[in-house]
């Protein structure tokens, strides 16, 4: 046994005896309250406590709160369970820090879009710097849900479409977050969520049924989840939506069949919020029905529903539950706690002096904007016209130009919008002295102002009163005065997340007729798209040169983007979403299987295709420009044949063949030409983002290993087959050379 091992050995003895200790003394509803999770609303009046949660804490009723903030409001909170309940067992206090904290990093698609796992681990540890200098040890993320429907708004918080990136980017954030030890009062226990295929919504519709075969669950959606149990990650969360027809909540396949005696996930699960009393809505039982059959299921904690401190003590009496399984989920749930130092020092994550200084500090604001220009992903620049030279007159418009409070990004809890920077503000500061920035709104982000009401909640609202014709001729004007118009268009905030899933995924018709009316004026244009998913951009594409996709960049958007606008960094972002040319052809993803009649072209009858619509998307999942160009070399490969216990190396030499310094993600992917199942037509299995000087060339190189070719097959065994493969670089899923070897 190493050292390192003995260590953790007597470690987990010491926390079973002080558990075990603890649970002998623990009366039935005080271990049903630890199992019991729940937000507080508004209790602190003045300095006095008040309302039912205290009572519940007091009674030892309550296991966890979360989405509270402030470490005053938290520390009183903690003194009631510490002082007033029988044993004094501390509070675990969780939050949805999704993408950072004050400092708020970009929406995780965005992210994504980075491929830079350095950059995304340092934004967690960041978020945890902070989160838990303001009182919380327990974030609700990674959100790991590979999403192939851009109609499903929560897109936005996870990476995207791919698996394996999925999995890169889970483990780098739990690392990010977790650090190398709990007990570290920098460090917050993460929750990889959402257990499981949430982002396989059908119909891209939130909190629709996901229904797939276990061949496609265990190769294409399940990586990044188990991703997080090796790094790891001290909490699941279960989700939504219906697995094999049983809400996860209750699929004791998946929580204890595949999370734990598959994977053995040794922390504890919660349920998502009111996860447990809408299985009643699912149809399958009333709430004591579903909450013991979310127990017996794997669900540890019960996060809003109530079901468990209300009715598990009648299902005991009933048979229906055993003590064994009560015992069990609360002794995960304590573990947690004495894994995060809470029983040391149930106030150690409740020092003012940090909140004070270790919040929204300069360093982390440098970093979530140099992590935010990496996000951007530049569609088309045709013209050049990027960079914009600091020069002349700029005209700002759309409605994403001078919105504070819709730059965080869905998902921001406890983002502090005044001290951020609108667009406007961004610019005129970028142009001070050289150009001149002039805003006109020109349009709503809609006609319907429903729609834009339900699109722009929780205090982002933008709506302007004025009438349409009047807003969109006030642009024009500016645009004919001006010598270049940026156009800040796209969703709100709140127009992806969760909850908001669209069917139709075009810019706005408001915001199209404002940008149809700009052209007229024959200005040259760069379109700033706002999204939180894939956008449907045909008629952008096929109008304008210059599209860059922003996304949500977070607290520090502002300034990133007029860094990448001006020229001071080079967009450097590539898609993790593949972009449809319409609605139709969604579900859509690079990484597909075969058809026995496979079309490249449009149309040929009786072939898989469409009528009106060709197979390829508008943009390959791997795309994105730069201001500079990088050519490649042909690749090559170290070998034509490789064994089971070899490897080989694929190699190619990258050169920036343009004028400025720029980064380029080389993605390497593989095909495995015949297998016993039908296998993807590609799949990404490596990537390298390297950054080159104008002239520069370095070589990059892949080691193809027998990892990289296991799959799932029909029995759900993992290996691999022998046989042909292909390999694939390049700098899209597209744009790739060929070549191809053989395992024996
Ligand atoms: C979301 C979760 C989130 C939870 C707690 C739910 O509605 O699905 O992602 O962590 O709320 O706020």
């Amino acid at each position: 046994m190493t050292l390192a091992l003995a260590a953790h050995a007597s470690n987990d003895a010491q926390m079973n005896q002080f558990i075990g200790n603890l649970m002998s003394r623990m009366t039935l509803q005080e271990k049903l309250g630890q199992l019991n999770l729940q937000v507080t609303g508004e209790i602190v009046t003045g300095t006095t406590l008040s309302g039912e949660v205290v009572s519940q804490i007091e009674q030892g009723r309550v296991g966890g709160l979360f989405n509270l903030k402030g470490t005053e409001r938290i520390r009183q909170l903690q003194e009631v369970a510490v002082k007033k309940s029988r044993l004094g067992i501390p509070l675990i206090f969780g939050m949805d820090v999704i993408h950072g904290y004050e400092t708020v990093f970009p929406i995780p698609l965005a992210m994504s879009m980075s491929w830079d796992m350095e950059a995304i681990s340092r934004s967690a540890r960041i978020a945890a710097v902070e989160a838990t200098a303001d009182g919380i040890c327990w974030t609700f993320s990674p959100m790991v849900d590979v999403c192939r429907d851009p109609r499903w708004g929560r897109m936005s918080e996870g990476a995207g479409e791919d698996s394996h990136l999925g999995a890169e980017i889970c483990r780098a954030m739990v690392e990010g977050y977790q650090g190398q030890d709990l007990t570290d009062r920098t460090t917050m226990m993460a929750c990889v969520k959402h257990f499981a295929l949430y982002g396989g919504a059908e119909a891209g519709r939130d909190y629709n049924p996901a229904d797939m075969s276990h061949v496609r669950m265990f190769n294409e959606f399940f990586p990044p989840y188990l991703a997080g149990v090796e790094a790891g990650a001290g909490s699941f969360m279960a989700s939504f939506n219906t697995v094999d027809y049983i809400p996860a909540t209750a699929n004791r396949w998946l929580l204890t069949d595949v999370l734990r005696d598959r994977w053995n996930f040794d922390g504890f699960v919660v349920s998502d919020y009111s996860g447990i009393i809408e299985m009643t809505n699912h149809g399958i039982g009333d709430l004591q029905q579903v909450s013991a059959r979310a127990l017996n299921a794997g669900t540890d904690m019960d996060m809003m529903s109530y079901g468990y401190v209300n009715t598990l003590e009648q299902s005991l009496a009933e048979g229906k539950v055993s003590m064994k399984a009560i015992d069990q989920a609360c002794r995960r749930i304590l573990e947690a706690k004495y894994k995060l130092g809470l029983f040391d020092d149930p106030y150690r994550y409740l020092d003012p002096k940090r909140a004070k200084k270790e919040i929204y500090t300069d360093a982390h604001r440098a970093e979530a904007r140099r992590l935010a220009a990496e996000t951007f992903v530049l569609l088309k620049n045709d013209a050049h016209l990027l960079p914009l030279a600091r020069l002349g007159k700029i005209a700002l418009v759309g409605p994403m130009a001078n919105t504070r409070t819709n730059m965080p990004g869905t998902w921001s809890v406890a983002a502090t919008p005044d001290r951020y920077s609108t667009l406007l503000e961004a610019m005129e500061r970028a142009t001070a002295g050289n150009a001149e920035v002039h805003y006109a709104k020109g349009c709503n982000v809609c006609y319907d102002a429903e729609l834009e009401k339900n699109s722009t909640m929780f205090g982002h609202e933008m709506r302007d009163p004025r009438d349409a014709a009047e807003m969109r001729d006030e642009a024009v004007r500016l645009a004919q005065q001006c010598d270049v118009v940026v156009a800040a268009m796209g969703e709100p905030s709140e127009m992806s997340g969760e909850g908001s899933s669209r069917s139709q995924l075009g810019i706005l018709d408001a915001q199209r007729d404002l940008l149809e009316a700009l052209l007229k004026t024959g200005k040259p244009i760069v379109l700033l798209n706002f999204a939180g998913r894939a956008t449907v951009m045909n008629w952008e594409v096929e109008h304008l040169s210059t599209i860059l996709n922003v996304w949500f960049g977070g607290s520090e958007a502002a300034d990133a983007i007029c860094d990448v606008l001006f020229g001071n960094t080079a967009p450097s972002g590539k898609l993790t979403v593949t972009m449809p040319r319409n609605e139709g052809q969604i579900p859509i993803h690079y990484n597909h299987l075969n058809t026995g009649r496979p079309n490249s072209k449009w149309f040929t009858k009786y072939t898989s295709n469409y009528l009106d619509v060709p197979n390829d998307p508008l943009f390959p999942f791997g795309y994105g420009l730069s201001y500079t160009t990088f050519s490649y070399s042909p690749i090559t490969l170290s070998g034509t044949t490789m064994s089971r216990s070899g490897n080989l190396q694929a190699s190619v030499t990258v050169t920036n063949s343009g004028a400025v310094a720029g980064t380029e993600v080389v993605q390497l992917y593989l095909r495995d030409l015949v297998g016993s199942i039908s296998r993807p037509v590609q799949e990404l299995k490596d990537f390298a983002r390297i950054t080159l000087q104008p002239g520069e060339s370095r070589t990059v190189t892949f080691t193809i290993t027998p990892e990289k070719l296991k799959f799932y097959n029909a029995d759900l065994v993992y290996d691999c087959e022998p046989g042909e493969f292909e390999v694939m670089v390049g700098g899209d899923s597209r744009n790739v050379q060929r070549l191809k070897f053989t395992l024996e």
